[in-house]
């Protein structure tokens, strides 16, 4: 008996030096780690390299207000009847359609348009949907100049937040690197 409390007392000696030691640490953690987000957040430093998989590229070019404006012009002329005015696409944009053609995804940050680098966006645009599956996107290479498709695609860019942004841009600038 008296063993056994004998033994508890140096075991709550050693919690309460403990216990405020971890705390400590943990609000070192804390404070470094949320600097660290508010740095790869783009709070304040928002020129820096955007470093994805260990892999840098340069910081995030700024989108030209004119361009965006543009586009939104010709995004409304062109896309909008698809991919919807806000962008939002048709409601089951996942769900093939009988004869094996998708729905207008959206192209804001919900759908998947921020995944492809600029090279696979400019085909795409340019050339239309895959014919392999029926694909209704139509190609815009007669209608629209190679510039108007990319102020369209700066518009597009300017409603995606900074880290689809970011990922978007390091797929465009590493996907280049791979060609040959
Ligand atoms: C007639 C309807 C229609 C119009 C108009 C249209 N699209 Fe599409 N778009 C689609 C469909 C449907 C898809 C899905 C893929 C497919 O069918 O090829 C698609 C796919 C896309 C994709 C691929 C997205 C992804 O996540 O893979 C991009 C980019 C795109 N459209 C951009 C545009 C732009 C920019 C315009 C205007 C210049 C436009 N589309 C006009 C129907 C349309």
């Amino acid at each position: 008996m008296t063993n056994s409390a004998g033994r508890r007392q140096p075991g709550r000696a050693v919690a309460s030096s403990v216990i405020p030691a971890v705390m400590a640490i943990l609000a070192g953690v804390i404070v470094v780690g949320g600097a660290a987000w508010a740095l790869g957040s783009g709070g304040p430093d928002r020129d820096a390299p955007v470093v994805i998989n260990n892999t840098a590229v340069p910081p995030l070019p700024t989108l030209d207000p004119r361009r965006i404006a543009d586009g939104e012009t010709l995004y409304a002329q062109s896309c909008a009847a698809c991919h919807g005015a806000e962008l939002r696409g048709a409601p089951n944009w996942k769900q093939r359609l009988p004869g094996g053609a998708l729905p207008p995804p959206p192209h804001d940050d919900t759908g998947h348009t921020w995944h492809h680098p600029d090279s696979l966006l400019l085909s795409i645009v340019t050339s239309g949907g895959d014919p392999a599956y029926n694909g209704v996107m139509p190609g815009f290479g007669a209608t629209l100049s190679p510039d108007q498709i990319t102020a369209v695609l700066d518009f597009i860019k300017s409603r995606w937040s900074r880290d689809h942004r970011e990922f978007q841009w390091w797929m465009t600038v590493t996907t280049q690197a791979d060609q040959p």
